[in-house]
């Protein structure tokens, strides 16, 4: 093991076992979101009771440090109700991943992003208003390597 990761062993673990994989045929809340820059795309299913996410899973076509913060953040997520689950930050994620390189910051944002744009489905399929307001996603000068 002379191989020096720029990945603490948690992005590693989550990127080569990550959870929550897949689809949820009869989701509730389904949000796509793409890294204008790199491409990467990361789809989001949410499937909610009583206001609680009760399941979630994902598919993510992107590096490793999008791959990981993904599946952090779905099991930051399940069993949350939406309200805690959207306090939850990509600083949070990432944080909860033992860090992250800081040009592979904005890789969290996928998964951020990615978890509001489901809870934004979910409230429009309900016909509901969305209770909060989207971020920009922003690169600010980092490099999408
Ligand atoms: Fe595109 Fe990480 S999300 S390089």
């Amino acid at each position: 093991m002379a191989e020096q990761s720029p990945y603490s062993e948690k992005v590693m673990d989550h990127f080569m076992h990550p959870r929550n994989t897949g689809e949820i045929p009869d989701a509730d809340g389904i949000g796509t979101v793409g890294n204008a820059i790199c491409g990467d795309v990361m789809k989001m299913f949410l499937k909610i009771e009583n206001d609680v996410i009760v399941d979630v899973k994902f598919k993510t076509f992107g590096c490793a440090a999008a791959l990981a913060t993904s599946s952090m953040v779905t099991e930051m997520v399940k069993g949350k109700p939406i309200s805690e689950a959207l306090k939850i930050t990509n600083k949070a994620v990432a944080e909860a991943l033992g860090g992250l390189p800081q040009v592979k910051m904005h890789c969290s944002v996928l998964a951020e992003e990615a978890l509001r744009s489901a809870l934004k489905d979910y409230y429009t399929k309900q016909g509901k208003p969305v209770p909060f307001e989207s971020k920009e996603h922003k690169h600010e000068g980092e490099t999408c390597l």
